[in-house]
């Protein structure tokens, strides 16, 4: 049987906040960002263990409590970076075919049904894939000067996001081969190895905040979801 591990690449530094602190650590309903998002993989009893990937010299991080956390100190340059130092720094303790999921430490609204759909959809695939949601809006091509180029087709266009879920031994490949500095998720990797990760159906509320108006949406979001488990 084949084990499902998560990796939170949580080293970065968040600068497009503009925070005095990174992302991950901003408060939110009481409690850091980091925390709200370690919480569905810690109720999952499917999820074997999580490793919070933190830089070497982070000040910032409070322990969750949870038995089922391990941090390591690798941070590296870029997420792609941190991934495979993860990756790496695991590699003696889990099996090449076993699950690994990868997830923004700053996108703390996945719910229980999205993770559920993701390792469901994944569970018997051979590469394996990610949460997605297609492009609503009309995308344009601005120029130079902030004005419209032209306007591209958004049909077959979807959104990437995150938890991405690819076999252990394979991901760490892709990430060596593709090298560190390119790919802007794990997804694209796995494309430069020539396979299709298959997209899972996610939805808006799995939001990674990124600008300061985020935060207040994932606090809605948040309190919300705490609602409806009451
Ligand atoms: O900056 P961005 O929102 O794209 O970062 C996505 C995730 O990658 C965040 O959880 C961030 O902490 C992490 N990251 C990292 N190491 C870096 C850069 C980003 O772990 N060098």
């Amino acid at each position: 049987m084949r084990k499902n591990y998560v990796l939170i690449p949580a080293a970065g530094s968040g600068s497009r906040m503009g925070s005095e602190r990174p992302k991950q650590y901003l408060q939110l309903l009481g409690k850091p960002l980091i925390h709200h998002t370690l919480s569905v993989f810690e109720t999952h009893p499917a999820i074997e263990r999580i490793f919070v990937l933190l830089s070497p010299d982070d000040t910032y991080w409070t322990t969750c409590g949870s038995k089922k956390v391990t941090v390591l100190r690798c941070g590296g340059e870029t997420r792609a970076e941190t991934v495979l130092n993860g990756l790496n720094a695991i590699a003696d303790s889990v099996d090449e075919h076993d699950w690994v999921l990868v997830h923004d430490a700053a996108r703390p609204c996945l719910s229980r049904e999205l993770l559920d759909r993701l390792l469901d959809e994944l569970a018997n695939d051979s590469v394996g894939g990610l949460l997605a949601v297609p492009v609503a809006d009309t995308l344009k091509r601005a120029d130079k000067q902030q004005r419209v180029d032209r306007t591209e087709p958004r049909e077959g266009l979807w959104r990437a996001q995150t938890p991405q879920m690819f076999p252990h031994g394979l991901l760490r490949k892709a990430l060596q081969a593709i090298g560190t500095d390119a790919p802007t998720d794990e997804a694209q990797a796995i494309e430069f190895l020539g396979h299709a990760p298959k997209l899972v159906l996610g939805d808006g509320h799995n939001l990674k905040v990124t600008y300061p108006e985020d935060l207040a949406m994932a606090g809605l979001i948040l309190g919300d979801m705490e609602n409806n488990n009451d």
